[in-house]
């Protein structure tokens, strides 16, 4: 009898594309599809139970054990960190972190420190300490395009999927801070002790994710 695991989804565009591709490698996942105001669900055909949190929130329990595996975009990631394994890139989210500015504004014509908004203040701080550049970060929760409009700083550092938003707010990408997609995480205790039942599933999603390649 195999040990009947924990994967925590992210809720959201990633737990739509999860659940396609948990379909797609055999898992019936009819419960998830129909969740209501349920957060955990049990696959009826695969010992695995789906948790839908926050995509913090889901580093934080594979990071704690609760969960044995997670999905969760590389944005977290590199924004939250933590002790874990990344196993898969799931191929799905993808986006780019970018450097955005007022259209026409010279980012880098000016000696005075420059201020960048960002949901990611650590995404933004790695990326201007690799240029050896001091620069002012101001937290933002959401709609981080407002910051430059407002004059509130020079730049965002932010998600940029199509670029609509930017264009439409007057804004231009001028350089890419990192790539973004979907990945598997897996708790460093968990890869130990159920190897086989982890092995199983990454081995059912990477057979899926081969076959997209293909198409
Ligand atoms: C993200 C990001 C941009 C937008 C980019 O925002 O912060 O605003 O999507 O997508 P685009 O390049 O396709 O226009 P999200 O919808 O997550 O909301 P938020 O602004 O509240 O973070």
């Amino acid at each position: 009898m195999s040990e009947r695991l924990k994967i925590a989804i992210t809720k959201g565009r990633l737990l739509d594309k999860s659940v396609e591709l948990f379909e797609a490698a055999g898992l019936d996942c009819a419960p998830i599809r129909d969740p209501g105001r349920r957060l955990v669900h049990s696959l009826p055909n695969y010992p695995l139970d789906a948790v839908l949190a926050k995509a913090p929130d889901v580093i934080t329990y594979v990071e704690h054990g609760v969960c044995d595996m997670g999905i969760v975009g590389k944005d977290t990631i590199l924004e939250k960190g933590g002790s874990f394994y990344e196993v898969l890139d799931l191929g799905f989210g993808r986006c780019r972190f970018a450097l955005a500015v007022r259209q026409g504004s010279d980012f880098y014509g000016t000696y005075k420190t420059r201020r960048i908004a960002s949901k990611y203040p650590e995404v933004t701080r790695t990326f201007f300490e690799k240029k050896g550049m001091d620069v002012d970060i101001i937290k933002i929760e959401g709609s981080v395009e407002l910051a430059p409009i407002l004059n509130l700083t020079d730049a965002i550092v932010d998600i940029v999927e199509t670029g609509a938003t930017l264009k439409a707010n007057g804004l231009v990408p001028i350089e890419d801070v990192a790539q973004v997609s979907a990945r598997l995480i897996v708790n460093t205790a968990s890869m130990k002790l159920y190897k086989a039942e982890i092995e199983d599933f990454i081995a059912r999603c990477e057979a899926e994710l081969e076959r997209r390649e293909h198409d």
